[in-house]
């Protein structure tokens, strides 16, 4: 069974001294009878902080540089994360590929450095609402993940997690349907199939776009989820908590 992956995505949110009590009560909170892996991405700038200071939670970062390392101002290497024993790192993100122009082609450069450097990419896939109602969804897809499953290996593809994040879903409080998201997740896990079919069975497909205490019950529990990438609601522990514990028993 795929155990599931829970990932808070800080975005670019909080201070020290609040960032300094998220993580004290992130600290009171029962991680360990938790049967799921459960990670934060959290901003670059905090991560030594948020690391020396958090306990059962895996940590990652929210881009990377598709470069090694070198004159490339303002970028984080994958290298540079990994001596920080950062394990995550979210690429092609929506917001990245909207605000800051990233194509699926530069997310599958970054996710292909990250793996070589020992960090597990969350590689973010999604349609726009338009492309929803056009029913071009499936099409929209399938062009993103072809481009990162023809960069990588199929063994490098084991290190991968993917995340389906319909963009009209995120950051809206409206999510996608029980339905719709495993329609896409089934859709995804089958076209991964094409490549391998081992590959297609063990490889986690998260759900991303206003997951809630209250909807991530039904969420992820539908057969072809296995986490979630949550943003607003990983910005308060007792809401971060209220979804951990929908996860499959
Ligand atoms: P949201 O963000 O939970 O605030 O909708 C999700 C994401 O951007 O990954």
């Amino acid at each position: 069974m795929r155990k599931q992956l829970i990932v808070g995505n800080w975005k670019m949110n909080g201070s020290l001294s609040s960032i300094k009590s998220l993580c004290e009560s992130l600290n009171q909170l029962p991680l360990k009878k938790i049967d799921a892996h459960i990670a934060l991405c959290v901003p670059d700038i905090f991560f030594l902080y948020v690391s020396e200071n958090i306990k059962n939670i895996d940590l990652g970062i929210q881009n990377v540089s598709q470069y090694s390392n070198g004159p490339y101002t303002g970028e984080t290497s994958a290298t540079m994360a990994r001596d920080l024993n950062c394990q995550y790192v979210i690429v092609g993100h929506s917001e990245r590929r909207n605000l800051f122009g990233e194509s699926s082609y530069d997310a599958s450069l970054k996710a292909k450095k990250a793996i070589e450097s020992g960090l597990c990419p969350i590689i973010c896939i999604g349609e726009t609402l338009d492309q929803r109602f056009s029913n071009e969804f499936r099409g929209v897809l399938k062009k993103q993940l072809h481009t990162i499953l023809n960069k990588l290996s199929i063994k490098q593809l084991k290190e991968t997690i993917i995340a389906y994040e319909p963009i009209w879903a995120i950051g809206t409080g409206v999510s996608a349907s029980p339905t719709q998201i495993q329609e896409a997740h089934f859709y995804i896990r089958s076209l991964i199939t094409k490549f391998d079919v081992l590959l297609a069975k063990s490889i986690k497909i998260i759900y991303g776009g206003s997951l809630k205490p209250k909807n991530s019950g039904k969420i992820l529990k539908l057969p072809d989820v296995d986490g979630g990438l949550v943003g607003n609601a990983s910005l308060s522990s007792r809401d971060f908590y209220g979804i951990i514990e929908n996860v499959k028993a």
